[in-house]
């Protein structure tokens, strides 16, 4: 795999926010020149859409439905909010536990959003790539997902990352065990293994950690979402359920992550000198 560029994002820092240090973080392929600051990595679980639907006397599958146009929306208002890179929580490994009939709406939605928007991602220069074990989904979907993710390979001005049958511990392992048989054949020496290169191998490596997880709807857990990636980021919980998600949503959010102190584990210079 290659090895993607570590640089700092020094983009959207927040209040009082400290150097990185050595957190690596990542530009996605093509966004921005090498060392210069990149935008904002935003990621979304987009929770509450069975809740809409029932609250309006609906069938569940139709608020996942509204739950693409707020996708839409979301995925339009972002590059004029300084996000350049967007990942959206779009079905989980656990989500296969749903009804049947939920399940298989999940999927043509997805298969619907690739079909119908790619042309204009494409011309807008939105980079795609699906997040998550391919291999379990059907072939006719991993076909679009391959055109999709072909087809705007070389854009740079966006990406936008549908994690889809994603788990976070299931990343993990994927990662463990291409390590494991690299190490097998002879390409890697095991003491050699740290933090870049296990992360190298996570299939989030392009985009790298987000600096701001929201979850819409109330709830408050990571379910399963990108859980090495999220070691320093800064959570952000929003009342509105996922199919009302819009521009304003995501300002709010992107204010209150502004208004956040990182330190990435260290301390501000002041801190350390101030006595009593
Ligand atoms: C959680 O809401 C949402 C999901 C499991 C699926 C998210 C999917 C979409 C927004 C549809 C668009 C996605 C793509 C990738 C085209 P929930 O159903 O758990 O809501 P609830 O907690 O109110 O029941």
């Amino acid at each position: 795999m290659a090895h993607r560029r570590i640089v700092a994002d020094l983009s959207g820092t927040p209040k009082g926010m400290s150097s990185p240090g050595s957190r690596p973080l990542s530009q996605p392929k093509g966004i921005g020149p090498a060392g210069v600051a990149a935008g904002l990595h935003v990621a979304i679980i987009m929770d509450g859409n069975g809740r809409w639907a029932k609250a309006r006397g609906l069938p569940r599958t139709l608020g996942h439905r509204s739950g693409v146009n707020a996708l839409k929306r979301t995925v339009e208002a972002a590059p004029d909010l300084g996000v350049d890179r967007l990942t959206v929580f779009g079905f989980s490994t656990e989500n296969w536990r749903r009804p049947a009939l939920e399940v298989s709406e999940l999927m043509s939605l997805l298969k619907a959003y690739l079909e119908s928007d790619l042309a204009r991602l494409e011309r807008e220069n939105v980079r795609v790539k699906i997040l998550g074990r391919r291999l379990d989904l059907s072939p006719d979907l991993q076909d679009i997902i391959t055109r999709a993710e072909t087809r705007t390979a070389d854009n740079s001005r966006f990406l936008l990352q549908v994690a889809f049958n994603y788990g976070g511990r299931p990343d993990i392992v994927d990662a463990a065990r291409r390590l494991a048989e690299e190490a097998r054949a002879g390409r890697l020496d095991p003491t050699t293994i740290d933090e870049a290169v296990f992360e190298a191998h996570l299939s989030t490596f392009e985009g790298g950690a987000p600096d701001l997880i929201v979850r819409t709807s109330g709830e408050r857990r990571l379910s399963n979402f990108l859980l090495w990636e999220t070691a320093y980021a800064e959570l952000v919980f929003q009342d509105v359920l996922w199919p009302d998600y819009g521009r304003q949503h995501l300002a709010a959010a992107i204010e209150e992550y502004r208004g956040r102190e990182r330190r990435f584990g260290g301390a501000e210079i002041d801190d350390v000198l101030a006595t009593g």
